[in-house]
């Protein structure tokens, strides 16, 4: 567990529960580690936001020099009020209207296009300028089928065999492409879908194709373990070949380029934890359910790709095994943590811990059933902060009645 038993159980009878708790220490050193495994000396880290916008541990990435992968406008706003600056933002949304285009290329972010109409759009409106392209990689490979996105069967990228209508779109518009980017999904499986997405867009960036390039992008994907049995990856060795590949590409296209990677999960999946309250036991017929004062709004991983996060019983770690149903307080059947999971006997008022909740858990989160998001409480050197306090149930109220003509 990232965080110790005794801290989550502090924080919890500080702030309460539900609670969202972040170790920004570690969040630190998985930045850190990928330039470590990663040996290019213009190496640079766009840190997927979309996957915690926490304002507390973005302000600490930036201090550390991190960049950022932006995927809407609003993204790109709070990313500008929290002081990054432009030039290490890059824009990659996918459905892009022209007003969300010209919105971001008035603030000087690059932007990142992977559609040939978008591309023949931009073009039009802003000859001459700066841009960076999307390919599809054609590697199909993630964690679910909702998290690939490589190969024709997803919306994202222009395809490898368009490279040379990019081109000639281009020239045409007098842009400069300075950038090439792919990401082939989230949570990838095999290391060799890194090295093929690599290769397979470095065929495409030949310096009579695109002589302007300062960098490629290779996106984020890096898998982390969910499971208590599952390994690590070896990161050390991949970044090796990842450096020793990109050497290569560099030699042949005549410079050294920068390498981007964009990773969201790999930096801030492990740091948190949901901790939430047992408040409801039923033993329906010999089905153990546990019910907790959060829902699937709030964690919606395990509903939406049947996504395994470990749960912990921070209250009664040694008490006798049994199976649970880990369920939630929305009104829907299917509102579960976990199904038939083996855990620490569960009493009513037992504190779970939800782990690897970093990284698309507040994020994805929502209100339904008129439920307010949890607090998320930050730990820096030992020190807990509240980083953004939950709204109570009136000021949830009353903004609904304020957005309401
Ligand atoms: N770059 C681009 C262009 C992306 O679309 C994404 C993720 C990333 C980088 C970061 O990927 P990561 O390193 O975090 O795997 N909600 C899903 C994950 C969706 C990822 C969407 N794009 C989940 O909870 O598993």
């Amino acid at each position: 567990m990232a965080v110790s038993r005794d801290t989550l159980l502090q924080a919890a009878r500080e702030f309460g529960t539900p609670l969202f708790v972040y170790d920004a220490d570690l969040m630190l050193r998985r930045y850190q580690e990928l330039h470590d495994v990663i040996a290019w000396p213009r190496l640079t880290i766009h840190y997927a936001m979309k996957a915690n916008y926490n304002v507390a541990l973005l302000g600490i990435l930036n201090a550390a020099g991190a960049a950022l992968d932006t995927v809407s406008p609003g993204e790109v706003i709070l990313a500008r009020r929290i002081g990054f600056p432009v030039e290490r933002i890059l824009y990659t949304a996918n459905s892009m209207t022209d007003a969300e285009v010209r919105e971001v290329q008035r603030t000087g972010v690059l932007m990142n296009i992977g559609s040939l109409s978008r591309l023949e759009k931009f073009g039009r409106e802003f000859p001459g300028t700066d841009v960076c392209i999307r390919f599809n990689p054609d590697v199909v490979d993630g964690e679910t089928a909702k998290t690939t996105t490589g190969g024709p069967a997803t919306k994202f990228g222009i395809l490898m065999q368009d490279a040379d209508r990019v081109a000639d779109l281009v020239s045409r518009h007098g842009l400069r492409v300075v950038g090439l980017h792919e990401h082939t999904g989230s949570g990838l499986t095999r290391e060799s879908s890194v090295y093929r997405s690599m290769q397979n867009l470095m065929s495409l960036a030949t310096p009579a194709r695109f002589p302007d390039l300062r960098f490629l992008d290779f996106g984020g994907g890096f898998k982390v373990p969910y499971r208590p049995e599952e390994t690590r990856v070896d990161y050390a060795a991949m970044g090796a070949e990842i450096a020793r590949l990109f050497r290569e590409f560099c030699g042949a296209y005549g410079r050294e380029l920068e390498m981007r990677f964009e990773p969201g999960r790999y930096i801030v999946a492990e740091c948190g934890c949901l901790v939430i309250e047992v408040n409801t036991l039923k033993d329906n017929q010999g089905r153990l359910m546990a019910g907790c004062n959060s829902g699937f709004p709030q964690l919606i991983r395990p509903v939406m790709y049947g996504a395994y996060h470990h749960i912990v019983n921070l209250t009664n770690p040694d008490g006798p095994e049994a199976v649970y149903d880990v369920c939630g307080n929305i009104c829907e059947t299917g509102d579960r943590f976990a199904e038939l999971r083996p855990l620490p006997e569960i009493r009513e008022g037992d504190l779970l811990a939800i782990e690897n909740a970093g990284a698309y858990c507040y994020s994805m989160g929502g209100v339904y059933n008129l439920r307010p998001m949890p607090a998320e409480v930050v730990i820096r050197a030992g020190e807990l902060h509240l980083a953004r306090r939950g709204l109570s149930n009136h000021e949830l109220v009353e903004q609904i009645l304020a957005e309401s003509v």
